[in-house]
Order: C-alpha cells, then sequence, then structure tokens
C-alpha cells in the first residue's frame, strides 16, 4: 500500500506491510506458541552436510522466520546417547560410554553453532531430566496395559560372550531381501525386520547362537484403528508419506521389542528387570518432550506440559525415519492418553547426495560440517542447500561446480552486487546520507510496490517451510532491483538520483530482514552497513514504526562487499580431494 504524502508528494514505504509480522498474522489464523523439534543426532560421529540439509537447515529457517515474526518459538533437540553403534565406537577408543557421548555432545554444539543452527536447547537423551521422564512414561504405560513380558530368543555371540541387539547383527532383510542389513532397520526399504536372515555378529562376523532372555514389548498393535483415524485426519502430513504409513498400518503392525539387554541405556524401572536398559528408540523420540520441560523450568520456572499442548508442534525429520515418527512416536503418547499432545507437523525431507552417490561415512564420501566451515564461509553452505531443498522427501545433490555458480552468480552476482553498489554510490555521492527523495515515475512506483509484496511472496511460502521457494522470490526481487538500479542510472541522472538511492536502501533494507532466516551472520552485516547499528538488529526493525523504514537524512555505516567471490583453485582442490575418495 503507497501512502500518498500531500505536502511533497512523497510515496512512503509503509512499514507496517513491509514486516514479516503482519504477513504472519494475515497467513496463519493461530497465535499459538510453535514448538520445533530437530531429529536428535547420535553421539558417535560428527555432523555432516547431509544432516544439516534433511533436518537442521529446514528447522533452523523456520525457527529465524518465526522468531523475527515476533512469534514465541522455541527450537529444540539433543543428543542421541544410546545404541549399540555408540557402545561399540566407545569400546574400541577404550572410553566410557558416558565420556564418549559428552564428548560428541559438545562437539555437535560448537558444529551447529557454528553454522548459526539456533536451538533453544541441546539436551542429552542421557541427561536425569529425560531418564525419569521415560521411566514415568513406561509406568503409565504400563498401567494402561500396553506393556507385556516375553521371552524372546536373542542373538548371542559365543566367542564375545554378548548378546547382540540391533545393529550388533547384521544380515538380509526378510522384507526387500537387501543383504548387509542391520537387524533394527532396513535401510534399503525402511521396514523394521522382525528376524534378520542370515545374521552375522557385527563384532567378530562368526554367527551368532541364540539364547533366550525375558523382554517387554510395547503393543503397538492396539493402536493401530487410532493412528489410522490420526494419520487421516491430519491434513497438515505431507501425502506420499501418509500413504504410505497407511500401508504399513493395514499390512500389520509388530509390537515392539523395547528391552535390551545391555548397561549402557535407560534401566527399566521394575525389579526384576535388572540388568536390562530400554531400546534408545523408546527414549529418544520423549527426549522432544523433556527437553522442552528442561528448558520452560530453567527459563520461566514453569512447567511445560500446558505449553506444551497450547502449541503447534513440528518434528522435522530425514525420510529414512518415518516408521518411527509416523507411527512409534504418536502411539506411545497414544498409549500415555495423550498427556502430551501429537505433532501437527512432521516436515519430511529426503537425503543429499554427493556428486550424485549416497554419502557413506566408511567410504569417506562425505562432507563433515566443520571440514567445510574451515574453508567456506558457513552461510554460503545455508544458501546453497536452501535454493535446492524442495519441501518434500526428493533426494537432492550437492556438486561442488553447481554450489561454486550458485554462490558467485546468485549470492553475489545478484543479491552481494546490489547491496554494494547501492550503500557504496551513497557513500560516495551522498556521503553516506540518506537522500531525500523527489519524484516518483512508474520505475519507482514499481520498485516501491514490489518492496510491498515481497515479504508476502516470501513469507508464506515460509510459512509453508517452501524455503526454496521463499529464496526464489527474494533472488527476483534483487534481480527487479539490480536492473532497476541499471535503468535509473544514479550516475549521470543527477536529478532523479535522490529517488533512486532512497527507493534502493530500502530495498537493501528489505533485503536484509528477508535473507536473515537463510543467512543470518550476512544479514546481520548488511545490517551493520545500513544502519552503523550494533544493538540487535530485530528488536530494532520491528518495534515502532518510526524505525521500521530508512529515513531520509540517516547516516548509513562503513561499507564494505558483505561476500567475497569463491576461487575456482579452491572448488578444484576440493573435487580433488573428493576424487581421492570416490
Ligand atoms: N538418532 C536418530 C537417527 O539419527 C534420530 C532420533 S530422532 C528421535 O536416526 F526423535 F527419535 F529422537
Ligand atoms: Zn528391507
Amino acid at each position: 500500500m503507497l501512502n500518498n504524502d500531500n505536502n511533497n508528494n512523497n510515496f512512503q514505504l509503509v512499514n507496517e506491510k513491509n514486516t514479516f509480522i503482519n504477513i504472519k498474522n494475515e497467513l496463519s489464523e493461530t497465535d499459538k506458541p510453535v514448538i520445533i523439534t530437530s531429529a536428535l543426532p547420535y553421539a558417535n560421529g560428527e555432523i555432516h552436510i547431509g544432516h544439516i540439509s534433511s533436518t537442521y537447515l529446514p528447522a533452523d529457517i523456520f525457527t529465524r522466520f518465526l522468531r523475527i515474526s515476533k512469534q514465541q518459538v522455541y527450537h529444540v533437540c539433543a543428543s542421541d546417547d544410546f545404541g549399540t553403534p555408540i557402545i561399540i565406537k566407545a569400546e574400541k577408543e577404550n572410553k566410557r560410554p558416558e565420556e564418549f557421548v559428552a564428548y560428541w555432545n559438545k562437539r555437535d554444539i560448537e558444529d551447529f553453532s557454528a553454522i548459526g543452527i539456533s536451538f533453544d536447547k541441546f539436551f542429552q537423551t542421557s541427561s536425569k531430566e529425560n531418564q525419569d521422564f521415560v521411566q514415568n512414561v513406561f509406568d503409565k504405560l504400563v498401567i494402561n496395559g500396553h506393556i507385556y513380558e516375553k521371552e524372546v530368543i536373542q542373538f548371542y555371540c559365543d566367542f564375545d560372550k554378548k548378546f547382540l541387539p540391533d545393529r550388533y547383527v547384521i544380515g538380509i532383510c526378510p522384507y526387500c531381501k537387501s543383504d548387509d542389513q542391520y537387524s533394527d532397520l532396513c535401510e534399503k526399504c525402511g521396514r523394521v525386520p522382525e528376524e534378520i536372515l542370515d545374521p552375522k555378529c557385527g563384532i567378530c562376523g562368526k554367527p551368532p547362537i541364540k539364547k533366550s532372555s525375558n523382554h517387554y514389548f510395547f503393543k503397538l498393535s492396539n493402536f493401530s484403528h487410532e493412528l489410522k483415524e490420526w494419520l487421516n485426519s491430519n491434513n497438515n502430513l505431507q501425502p506420499d508419506v501418509k500413504n504410505y504409513v497407511l500401508y504399513w498400518v493395514n499390512e500389520g503392525l509388530q509390537d515392539w521389542d523395547i528391552t535390551r539387554d545391555l548397561e549402557w541405556g535407560i534401566s527399566i524401572p521394575l525389579e526384576e528387570a535388572k540388568g536390562k536398559v530400554f531400546y534408545g528408540w523408546f527414549d529418544n523420540h520423549l527426549c522432544y518432550i523433556s527437553t522442552f520441560n528442561t528448558l520452560l523450568k530453567e527459563r520461566f520456572k514453569v512447567s511445560g506440559k500446558d505449553i506444551w499442548n497450547n502449541s503447534i508442534i513440528y518434528h522435522f525429520i530425514g525420510k529414512d525415519i518415518i516408521y518411527h515418527h509416523f507411527l512409534f512416536l504418536p502411539a506411545i503418547r497414544m498409549g500415555i492418553n495423550r498427556e502430551y499432545k501429537l505433532p501437527d507437523y512432521i516436515p519430511v525431507r529426503g537425503h543429499l547426495m554427493l556428486h550424485n552417490k549416497k554419502l557413506s561415512k566408511s567410504r569417506n564420501w562425505y562432507i563433515s560440517l566443520k571440514d567445510f566451515i574451515s574453508k567456506f564461509n558457513p552461510d554460503f553452505l545455508r544458501f546453497y542447500l536452501a535454493t535446492i531443498s524442495p519441501s518434500n522427501q526428493d533426494d537432492i545433490n550437492f556438486d561442488w561446480d553447481v554450489f561454486y555458480s550458485k554462490i558467485n552468480n546468485e549470492l553475489i552476482d545478484n543479491i552481494g552486487n546490489f547491496i554494494n553498489r547501492t550503500l557504496s554510490f551513497t557513500k560516495k555521492n551522498f556521503n553516506g546520507i540518506v537522500p531525500e527523495p523527489c519524484i516518483y515515475d512508474q520505475d519507482d512506483k514499481n520498485a516501491i510496490e514490489s518492496i510491498m509484496d515481497i515479504s508476502k511472496n516470501s513469507g508464506k511460502f515460509l510459512l509453508n517451510t517452501e524455503t526454496d521457494k521463499a529464496l526464489k522470490y527474494i533472488l527476483k526481487f534483487s534481480n527487479f532491483f539490480n536492473q532497476y538500479f541499471q535503468k535509473k542510472q544514479p550516475w549521470k541522472n543527477k536529478d532523479t538520483s535522490s529517488t533512486t538511492l532512497y527507493i534502493s536502501i530500502n530495498a537493501v533494507r528489505t533485503l536484509a530482514i528477508l535473507l536473515a532466516p537463510f543467512i543470518p551472520n550476512s544479514a546481520e552485516k548488511i545490517w551493520l552497513q545500513l544502519t552503523n547499528n550494533k544493538s540487535n538488529l530485530w528488536e530494532q526493525s520491528w518495534n515502532g514504526s518510526s524505525i521500521l523504514r530508512i529515513e531520509p537524512g540517516h547516516r548509513i555505516g562503513k561499507n564494505s562487499p558483505i561476500f567475497k567471490k569463491i576461487e575456482k583453485i579452491e572448488i578444484e582442490k576440493e573435487k580433488i580431494k573428493l576424487g581421492k575418495n570416490g
């Protein structure tokens, strides 16, 4: 909306329209708090670009968008500390599991913060708080009749003198017949085998023997009907995912063995279950809730339950853990009478390929986050991944050449260039003072319109977690302004240059805000150059009406190019390094 100021015929950039706050209010019916969880990384190795792309970046962009829209939002996560791979690795390093997971928990926090993944809390599944919570949920499931005991024949390695749960056993998936699969999850077809075929001990490779042990089962089959009802009635779930989850339910659900004969894990709170612990997939997703509860207690000294139940819940996950999040997790919440509500949204994203091949740590075909950001601006990774990530579970591909051209041509030549030419022109020709605009012609009016529209256009996609589409609009916007600047030729047209620059500076301001969820560090830099104000960017920009736009007479900060281009040689080095592994 344009305001026509009678006195000097100035069009003012009306601030309210030009913010995310309004967009969000316009587009979502609710003002409820939003709780965002990202799937918990196993505490047994470093975060790589695949994790970032499938889970943490989409969740973080969404979180940051809501934060600057002044929505009450909580982004929680934790390290997933239990499970056989962790014990196996800790054993190899001669470390106690506690020590081992503490190391990775700390490393995760460092790596995530280096790339600007902004959690409100990053906890541990092995925390006292989660242990208590999990045992409490188990007690309630027992009372509600959803747990039963059964003697099971377990794989046991006579050579290693150990029961061999889950990843300790490798074999052939009984469903799709893929070989080299773990006994607890087939990575090819995504199903959880009841009994793996042709088993081998994961430590020594010998065929295991069988031994009996008393285990506890969760009656997942009790919930088939309720799960179907929930899946059918929740219209926020991705339809493609929903369809095959419904197919699994119709095939018949197996009850879950939630016991493991291990020492490292949350102990089962029953006298007769001494020496047994819970299966990691019983406790890890409960840590979403216990982390949130702990955060609320720390921050506001209140219990989290009421807020959880009055919030919109998002669980961001990669497509390999659909089964657990669409069936197991909701069923357990149903089993405790929905004391904590079920998720509203479960955004599922696909895998990241590296030069069209599946990432693999063992074959060294992956890029660790730490390695990446030791060489490149972390925002470059965020930008590149955000442009190529659709809001569905299709796989995407990381390619060094595409990375190079997207950063240099789209981020820097388009966005960076517009920002830099606007700010440096203001510095040189107006002494760094935002000029008073004069007459507005049709181009100027169109430019102002586009400033008015862009937040809405990108905001509605962001609200829908369609980050790639939102970013496309922003790139179009910046491209439009490059053309506008080029056409107006302020270096020649002295009489209209003040209008051109006044509008362009406000477009830069808009870009800083729009880009903040995607490339937060760079957005902060843009803001600093623009406003010369170190204090909190968003608080400043959103409060009160007069500071919502850059007014004539405002002095901009020191300016220098926001981004530095990537050199071809840097990319060639990475490709050579990859070639050695591939
Ligand atoms: N650690 C699991 C994985 O990487 C994910 C756990 S997500 C949770 O596959 F919700 F279950 F905690
Ligand atoms: Zn399979």
